[in-house]
């Protein structure tokens, strides 16, 4: 049983009802006295029926539930059954909308993205042999059984769970990477799943995030439509994780493919991704380690490339680190775009929420040296990373597709 206690938000211009999340200096906080020592609990709006999560000791003090959980609640208090009931339902709704998003038959997807949609600090991913789920915070730990729950009422898959990331260190909270719910028959951590055209693998206790970055689905298929009319043999893959970009240039042909990350076992599971998606057997050159110092060695040799992808990791992990971040892109794309043939395409991908696009871009521009360059596109997150439409913006994942013209 959860008593939801009332709460005040001070910051009289502040839209609740549009933002997921409501910051410590716009509330009137709880008493000690009525918290349990994590001091997280239910809150309603004072005035309203939003029912949240409070947190008191983290700067977002109240991550918004979703407004059916309100049907419920009698005598400001809702079973730990209801509860459960009513996330399943709204979960239930969540995959009917999620799958208007018209992703192939079997397809990997997002099932909730956060607080965006309505599951605050939780992502669920689908892989359609496995839902993995991330807690970011405390709350989403103060979630996740409810949810887990919730999940098994809509769903007979697995669930994993790979809580890992620098979110949670800024919470002291520990990484935990386990099944909640393991397969009937082979607990393997070994996956394959089918996404963006491709046939992906990775490994539930190795993987980075929940195993495969989802959000860049529409940007690899917009890739395999422009490779349709290029004339592209060697690739170079900045920051590849698990391949799929140069995944999708072994499908659409390309034949001579140069992959970088510090990660060596990203770039085993890379050549292996690689490989099974490939239209003819491909030359594949892993480089393990730092991106710039190969970039660096690159630009010192007169090998040059058709499709460069730069892809790298949040260079602003808070506001705090976006002058130095900027300045990264710029070093990233000066090196990268030397490295181009006549006519080639660059495809640089910023994920900092705390860049926003108009600084991205122009730290990318400052980087290439001559005015030969053409915007081919500029793409984003797959919309099953849901963006909410508020000013503040919820979108953080820009790619643009560049061109280097010489007509
Ligand atoms: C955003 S992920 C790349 C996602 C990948 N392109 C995909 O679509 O699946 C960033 C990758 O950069 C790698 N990385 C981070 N810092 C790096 C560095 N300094 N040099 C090389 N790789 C780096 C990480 O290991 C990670 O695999």
């Amino acid at each position: 049983m959860f008593q939801i206690l009332e709460i005040d938000i001070i910051d009289t211009k502040y839209k609740y009802f549009k933002s997921p999340w409501i910051f410590s200096n716009q509330v009137k906080h709880l008493d000690d006295k009525l918290l349990n020592p994590e001091k997280i609990c239910l809150v309603r709006l004072k005035g309203t029926k939003k029912i949240g999560i409070y947190n008191k000791t983290s700067l977002i003090s109240i991550r918004l539930l979703p407004d059916c959980i309100m049907d419920k609640v009698e005598n400001n208090s809702i079973s730990s059954e209801a509860f459960i009931e009513q996330l399943s339902v709204y979960i239930k709704k969540l995959q009917i909308e999620k799958n208007t998003f018209a992703f192939a038959d079997k397809e990997a997807y997002r099932l909730s993205h956060g607080d965006n949609d309505g599951l605050p600090a939780l992502a669920i991913d689908d892989y359609k042999s496995v839902l993995v789920l991330q807690s970011s915070a405390a709350v989403g730990d103060f979630l996740l059984p409810y949810v887990v729950e919730a999940l098994k009422r809509v769903s007979d898959l697995p669930i994993f769970e790979r809580s890992t990331g620098q979110i949670r260190k800024l919470e002291q909270l520990p990484e935990r990477t386990r099944w909640i719910e393991k397969p009937k028959t082979d607990s393997s951590f070994d996956i394959s799943c089918f996404f963006a055209h491709l046939t992906m693998s990775f490994s539930l206790n190795k993987a980075q995030k929940t195993g495969l970055f989802l959000d860049q689905r529409n940007n690899l298929k917009y890739l395999a439509e422009l490779l349709k009319t290029y004339n592209i043999k060697k690739s170079l893959d900045i920051c590849s994780y698990a391949g799929a970009w140069s995944a999708i240039a072994a499908r659409s042909g390309v034949s001579d493919l140069t992959l970088i990350d510090q990660d060596a076992w990203a770039l085993q599971l890379a050549q292996k991704n690689v490989e099974q998606n490939a239209l003819h057997t491909p030359l594949i050159r892993t480089l393990h380690g730092d991106m710039f110092e190969h970039l660096q060695n690159l630009n010192k040799s007169t090998e040059k490339f058709d499709l460069i992808i730069a892809d790298p990791p949040a260079f602003a992990k808070a506001k705090k680190n976006v002058a130095e971040a900027k300045r990264a892109y710029t070093k990233m794309t000066r090196l990268a775009h030397n490295l181009l043939n006549e006519n080639g395409i660059l495809v640089v991908c910023s994920c900092s929420r705390h860049i926003e696009d108009q600084d991205f871009l122009e730290s990318v521009s400052l980087g290439l040296s001559a005015q030969n360059w053409v915007l081919l596109h500029k793409g984003e997150q797959s919309p099953c990373h849901t963006r909410l439409a508020t000013p503040d913006s919820s979108e953080y994942l820009k790619c643009y597709f560049i061109k280097k013209r010489v007509l």
